[in-house]
């Protein structure tokens, strides 16, 4: 297999383990490229693309930029907040007034699930979905899989926590479809509140106790909570949040073993990690986002291979 199953990068529940196992392999050759002291290779010479954020983004924007200058692609940047969508333009008719300018792929950032989606069924461009809502955020998933494998190998029957606020994230979402492809037991652990109801339907086990939660698993992904998605209050206070579901160093002293820790970032430091666990030498975090960079190169090579420039 040296092509992807798909046109567009919408969520990973459209991806079988043949395009994981391609994109893994591309982003290896990308990895060794961005550790060289030239850093571009001139494989996109010819496409031009649009990063189009509607919602606030650091490590996402950043990275899918820097892999587009990585591989030599002419980049455009919108931000909506200095955008003529102010002004009542739909997304499709901003989308389609850009590509009137000769551009061949859209990465997009929305705050509305299935964004990318519409788009992919409406605009003749290649679409990525940089994390629509509280749907999927794919690349985040690959990157992550990317680091846990570098650490673990194989993720096939490797135990994989995910903490925090599973209802509200596409992190979670995404990670979950990407781990079940590579045959890893996956659990979630929360509050109540914060597990939706259908997640034992998908084949997830669900452990409201943090500390038996981690007695379980070779690698923790903690969440933060997604405050800017809630529209209630879903437990009495931060402060007994912290308290029952904090991962600190006293909590990882009493496991009689090393876990590796993740985080998709952005942190806040002393509610769901704290500082010393988060700069820990067991701490991941910081390769994921340096992952990030080759893995979405990857993505974004893969799926120029399969669409006819927009000449
Ligand atoms: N992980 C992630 O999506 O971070 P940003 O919101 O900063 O892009």
């Amino acid at each position: 297999m040296n092509e992807l199953s798909v046109n567009h990068l919408l969520g990973i529940k459209h991806l079988n383990i043949n395009d994981l196992n391609l994109i893994f392999k591309t982003a290896d050759h990308f990895k060794e490229v961005i550790n060289r002291s030239i850093k571009k290779v001139p494989s996109l010479r010819d496409i031009t693309i649009a990063n189009l954020f509607f919602e606030n983004s650091t490590r996402t924007k950043l990275s899918f930029e820097l892999a587009e200058k990585r591989l030599s692609a002419d980049v455009i940047n919108f931000s909506s907040s200095q955008s003529s969508v102010k002004k009542g333009e739909t997304l499709i008719d901003t989308v389609n007034n850009i590509l009137s300018m000769k551009v061949d792929m859209v990465v997009l950032r929305h705050p509305n699930p299935g964004a990318a989606e519409l788009l992919a069924t409406n605009v003749d461009a290649t679409i990525i979905n940089a994390g629509d809502g509280a749907n999927e955020h794919p690349t985040q998933a690959l990157l992550d899989s990317y680091s846990m494998r570098e650490k673990l190998g194989d993720l096939k029957n490797k135990n994989i926590l995910i903490v925090g606020d599973i209802s509200h994230s596409r992190v979670a979402l995404s990670n979950i479809y990407a781990l079940q492809l590579q045959g890893a037991n996956v659990m979630v652990c929360g509050p109540k509140t914060l597990i939706p109801k259908y997640l034992h339907k998908l084949g997830v086990l669900v452990e409201h106790d943090f500390l038996k939660a981690l007695k379980w698993c070779n690698v923790v992904n903690m969440l933060r909570l997604q405050n800017e998605r809630m529209t209630d209050s879903f437990f009495p206070s931060v402060r007994e949040y912290v308290q029952q579901y904090g991962l600190t160093s006293d909590i990882l002293n009493s496991l009689d073993k090393d876990i590796y820790i993740m985080h998709p970032g952005p942190i806040n430091r002393g509610v769901e990690i704290s500082s010393d666990v988060a700069d820990s030498k067991n701490s991941i975090i910081l390769d994921q986002v340096e992952n990030g960079v080759a893995i979405r190169m990857s993505i974004i090579y893969l799926l120029a291979q399969k669409k006819p420039l927009n000449k």
